[in-house]
């Protein structure tokens, strides 16, 4: 029996083949490829990577084990399960994932295949579903169990993804960090053992990104197999690469085992997060921009996601904690004056009895502070967009919160002690002064998404920056770590829905909080606390692995930086700045020097013409910081018109001549146009490149190419 489904994938082929009981989904260049054995009713995998067609030789028989399967089980305090086939449903287009973010898409651009498997003897129906969307590469995963017996059951471990890769030479490549250094690339070779990590901060954490790539050894950036996991998940996550006695490699990635233990009564059911794979034979680059591709036309929902985002001003490291009506007024007509378009009041406003002054008090109070804004926020907030920028439009006003949080010095934590994640009579660990809400309560959401709605509709505000500032210690249950997160997710789906138009930034500590979960919701995030430039230039690519440079926000502040101590050029830090998709000033404009307030209002300018081509663009990461003195990114815009270079040299070498940078991805016989002189071939700018001379530390280049009409 064929079943093909409404549209293609590679040339010939259709996204979805089913084949008796061979299952067979194909993108542009993947194909992804199971079957139901025969004698016992287990998936087995067949094939994850470049496109095939037709049928596929029978691997030898494993002499001991190591048969690759699509669904390692083990329920009910048993070491075995038989979770066998029962059948399939196909679905044109994608079912949602109720209470979790999911991948979105309609009939044109996904196809789902369900594949029921039921164990008899622990009545436990399993549901594996999988969605292609061809023009991504891009299969989405993850596994619902159902107790359909009479008795309760616990579920201990449910991963989203489990793929066995064929015997070979692979590396794994993951993003580790902390506060401060997010998203630092680690590549080493997969050799037999178990190679991954568990994260159990409750958060996706600066520590380990919930995301993981396995490449051949010879992938490059450009060149190369290599696949991309993606847990699409805020909580604490655990992934898995293990190469088994016999080459065999699998790969899962799920929720963590030791933050589950959930209990299913009879009739209940429980969905992993989905998890999205993706193939490349483009290397890491090409399966970077798969992942960007399908998170900005299927994931993030927000309407900002494809437009210029406004230019902010954030007044957290011009004034820290010390605001007020006075001087954030002068602060934003200053930046008005620049070419800002948001002015954001960062932490530091709220708290009546408990003054939100330092960190240690106020959190969970979301009451204007009356000192500080005597005439309430309304008032500031009328004071400060009746203020025109250089454009002649109002000047946008944004706040900051942290809604998740409670300092005990609050008047919610007088009211509500038991309102926090805790156990029981154990100390509560405060991290920055602050406990968490336990937002698996119903009544905490609720205190939350009412808190929210008030401030919003209480004044004219247009931008929220959705702060987390610590790690989960003590909690109820190890199944509360789970149950924040879908408490989570209801406030979070609850208040974008009411409030459409306002711009949301998800921040944790800087990048503490950048997942694909965050990203359906908010659709930028805050990308680091540290905002030094050279830094930023690793953080930023390393981020941009997983998630498009249109998510991320990226700051020009003061120097000497007030990270690192390091002083940068201006213009070093804005075009670094200039390759996220949220362009802003994180610095007290009335401190800067007046030659810097005179090349201000031009970088602006320029962030803000370039600004299609980073938020919608193609990237292409020509070269790394960790392996070069001159790191250098390409994006190119939808319509392929357009390119812009962005190069950089970190350190000035005496007697040492700078490479030449060749581009990517433009067209080979077509002339582009450099802005400020030179017109060459795509041939010559991606086979010869071009050169430029810094002659000094921190030496920057933003480089705008046009494609000549034919
Ligand atoms: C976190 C954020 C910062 C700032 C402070 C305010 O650290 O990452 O950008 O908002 O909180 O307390």
């Amino acid at each position: 029996m064929h079943d093909e489904a409404l549209h293609s994938g590679a040339p010939g082929t259709s996204a979805l083949l089913v084949d008796g009981k061979t299952f067979t989904i194909n993108g542009n260049t993947v194909s992804y490829q199971f079957h139901v054995d025969g004698d016992t009713g287990d998936l087995r995998t067949d094939h994850f990577g470049g496109p095939i067609t037709g049928p596929i030789p029978a691997d030898p028989k494993p002499l001991i084990n190591g048969v690759p399967t699509e669904l390692p089980d083990r329920p009910e305090g048993y070491t075995v399960s038989e979770l066998k086939y029962q059948a399939h449903t196909i679905v044109r287009g994608k079912p949602g994932l109720p209470g979790l973010p999911a991948t979105f898409g309609g009939e044109e651009d996904v196809t789902t295949i369900i594949i029921h498997l039921y164990d008899d003897k622990s009545q436990v129906a399993a549901d594996l579903t999988y969605s292609i969307f061809p023009k991504y590469d891009a299969v989405v995963r993850s596994v619902s169990v159902m107790n359909q017996g009479t008795g309760n059951i616990t579920v201990e471990v449910l991963a989203s993804l489990s793929v066995d890769f064929a015997v070979q030479d692979l590396d794994m490549i993951t993003l580790s960090g902390d506060h401060m250094r997010e998203a630092h690339r680690e590549r080493r070779k997969v050799e037999r053992g178990l190679h991954g990590f568990q994260n159990s901060t409750g958060f996706s954490s600066h520590l380990y990104n919930p995301f993981l790539a396995i490449a051949h050894p010879s992938t490059t950036e450009s060149q190369g197999s290599a696949w991309g996991f993606s847990l699409v998940y805020t909580g604490s996550s655990a992934v898995n690469v293990e190469k088994s006695s016999q080459g065999l490699t699998r790969v899962i990635l799920g929720l963590n085992p030791a933050q589950l233990s959930w209990p299913l009564a009879s009739g209940e059911s429980l969905s992993s997060p989905e998890c999205v794979s993706v193939y490349s034979n483009q290397g890491l680059g090409g399966m970077s921009r798969a992942l960007h591709g399908l998170y900005r036309n299927h994931l993030m929902r927000s309407k900002f996601v494809r437009q210029n985002r406004p230019v902010l001003l954030n007044s957290w490291e011009g004034l820290y904690f010390d605001i007020n009506h006075s001087n954030l007024y002068e602060i934003a007509k200053e930046s008005a004056a620049l070419g800002v378009k948001l002015f954001v009041m960062d932490d530091g406003w709220f708290g009546k009895d408990y003054p939100r002054i330092s960190d240690e008090a106020g959190l969970g109070d979301w009451v204007p502070n009356p000192h500080r804004l005597p005439h309430g926020l309304d008032s500031l907030v009328n004071d400060i967009t009746a203020l025109k920028g250089t454009n002649s439009a109002n000047l946008w006003f944004g706040i900051w919160v942290e809604p998740e949080m409670v300092n005990p010095k609050s008047n919610l934590y007088c009211a509500h002690p038991d309102w926090v994640l805790s156990a029981g009579t154990y100390p509560r660990t405060e991290l920055r002064n602050q406990l968490i809400l336990n937002l698996g309560l119903p009544e905490v959401q609720d205190y939350i998404i009412a808190c929210l709605s008030n401030i919003l509709t209480s004044a004219n505000i247009s931008y929220v920056k959705w702060d987390h500032n610590r790690s989960m210690t003590e909690i109820q249950t190890p199944s509360a770590a789970h149950a924040y997160i879908l408490g989570l997710y209801r406030v979070l789906d609850t208040i974008t829905t009411r409030f459409p138009d306002v711009l949301f930034e998800g921040c944790a500590a800087g990048g503490g909080r950048f997942d694909p979960g965050i990203l359906q919701f908010f659709p930028q995030i805050w990308t680091s606390d540290n905002t030094d430039a050279v830094d930023r230039i690793s953080i930023q690519l390393g981020m941009s692995l997983a998630y498009p440079a249109s998510s991320m926000g990226a700051h020009i502040s003061a120097v000497p930086n007030h990270q690192n101590n390091r002083t940068t050029p201006l213009e070093f830090r804005a075009h670094v700045a200039m390759m996220g998709g949220s362009f802003g000033l994180e610095l007290d404009p009335k401190k800067l020097l007046p030659e810097e307030k005179a090349s201000l209002p031009g970088l602006i300018a320029l962030a803000e013409r370039i600004s299609p081509v980073v938020v919608n663009g193609d990237m292409w990461r020509l070269s790394l910081p960790h392996e070069s003195n001159w790191p250098a990114v390409q994006f190119i815009s939808e319509d392929a018109s357009q390119a812009v270079l962005f190069y950089f040299q970190l350190q000035q070498h005496v007697n040492e001549i700078t490479p030449r940078v060749k581009l990517q991805g433009l067209a080979s016989n077509r002339m582009y146009q450099i802005e400020g002189g030179g017109r060459y071939s795509g041939m010559v700018l991606m086979n010869h490149g071009l050169n430029y001379y810094f002659g000094s530390d921190y030496g920057s280049k933003v480089v705008i190419l046009t494609k000549e009409p034919l």
